[in-house]
């Protein structure tokens, strides 16, 4: 008989094993960073990755007002690819269910089918938020993150990891859900802020520390150059970061491991983040001063070489990051930072994980430091006379 249509045929045997039945599902994803400095390029991408898909763009209202919004959603339109845009207001604060139940809310009235897709175009705060939504709407939409802050190219767009913020904790409603795309065109990077620009490359810095001392090398040499986006030193450094990130998230993307060591200086900046009230200190400042704190931390207890902490401590300080107490913008007491360290340690059954590097390239996950070694390297940092070479 013809028939017009799929067919589907199963013989599965009628099962009568008393045990419990296993299941396994594998699922892989793939996806492509492209890094380029001309925005008619990253423009082109964008639309070779759609691929005739329609596209909803879901970006901030800071960023609305800058030239990559208006040729991205002129170039969708001319194609007959837009569906819609939506700008939720910029900043942390709107990292919430409340404006992902907004996004929900926008892209059911938007017709948004399973094949269409999300293009989030902002920094970390809209990616993660949008991702999360992504992951969430039909149980799963594609979506292609176009970073532009320099955190968000070098770290929050690649990686899967999407979470909006809730009232006792950062990040606490998310899910792993991948891009579809990651297109980082660097003239965005153009209208961001030096100290946005510094707590990116903090994020940067945590990589090479982890993972490569070619990368760190490649930072040093090049600090000024990164600090004022000029090329070709960000190109490299965006490119790098992402075959970096990828790399080590592909390990483990699911993270079953929380050994991780992407969470260097993550352990010290969550507690600095959470005593200032998530604002006043950059994500990327936060870290960057709870990097100095593990390294001094690995140092005095003589796993990491002195002058290998001193050339951490330089480069952050190079990179105008905080390595001091008072550098952070807003200084935290000492006793407050150790009190949400204990809380973290309460959390988790008496242990604080902390992530020390022995060299760079190479680090140790622990959960055996104590509250009195990280009062030592808190109070090392607020010391008048540092030891000779320290900044
Ligand atoms: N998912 C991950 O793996 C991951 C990794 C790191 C960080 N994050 C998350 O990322 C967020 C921080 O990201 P962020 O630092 O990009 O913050 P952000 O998105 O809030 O952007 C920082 C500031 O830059 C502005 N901005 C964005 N693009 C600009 C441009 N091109 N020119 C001028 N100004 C611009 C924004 O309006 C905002 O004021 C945090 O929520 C953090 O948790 C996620
Ligand atoms: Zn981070």
């Amino acid at each position: 008989m013809a028939v017009n249509g799929h067919i589907v045929r199963d013989r599965i045997p009628l099962s009568t094993t008393p045990s419990a039945l296993q299941v396994t599902h594998e699922r892989q994803d793939t996806y492509r960073i492209h890094v380029t400095a001309d925005p008619h390029k990253a423009l082109q991408a964008i639309l070779d990755e759609l691929d005739g898909r329609r596209a909803a763009v879901i970006t901030e209202r800071t960023v609305a007002a800058l030239p990559p919004y208006d040729d991205l959603t002129r170039t969708l339109q001319q194609h007959g690819l837009l569906l819609g845009t939506i700008a939720v207001p910029p900043g942390e604060r709107s990292k919430t269910l409340d404006t992902a139940y907004l996004l929900l809310d926008w892209l059911s009235q938007l017709d948004l089918a399973r094949r269409d897709v999300i293009i989030a175009l902002g920094g970390g705060m809209i990616i993660d938020t949008v991702g999360w939504v992504a992951s969430a709407y039909m149980r799963g939409v594609p979506y292609i993150n176009v970073p532009t802050t320099l955190l968000a190219q070098v770290d929050a767009a690649i990686g899967g990891k999407v979470a909006v913020d809730h009232n006792s904790a950062k990040n606490l409603v998310g899910a792993f859900h991948q891009p579809r795309a990651v297109i980082s065109c660097l003239t965005h990077l153009d209208t961001l802020d030096t100290r946005q620009t510094s707590a990116g490359l903090a994020e940067a810095v945590k990589k090479a520390v982890i993972a490569s001392p070619e990368y760190f090398d490649f930072i040093e040499t090049h600090a000024d150059d990164l600090l004022h986006h000029r090329l070709p030193a960000t190109e490299t450094l965006v490119r790098a970061a992402g075959a970096i990130k990828s790399q080590l998230v592909g390990r483990d993307p699911y993270e079953n491991d929380l050994r991780r060591p992407l969470n260097f200086g993550h352990t010290v900046g969550h507690a600095v983040e959470t005593t200032t009230g998530y604002g006043p200190v950059l994500h990327g400042e936060a870290v960057a001063y709870g990097m100095v704190i593990a390294a001094d931390i690995s140092r005095a207890r003589g796993l990491l070489d002195p002058a290998t902490a001193d050339r951490i401590t330089h480069l952050l300080t190079a990179l105008n990051l905080p390595v001091r107490l008072h550098q952070l913008r807003a200084e935290p007491p000492i006793d407050d930072v150790l009190a949400a360290l204990g809380k973290i340690r309460q959390i988790r059954d008496g242990s604080l994980r902390f992530v020390l590097p022995l060299e760079l390239g190479t680090t140790l996950i622990v959960d055996d430091v104590t509250e009195d070694e990280v009062r030592a390297a808190l109070l090392r940092t607020t010391a008048d006379d540092l030891p000779a070479g320290r900044p």
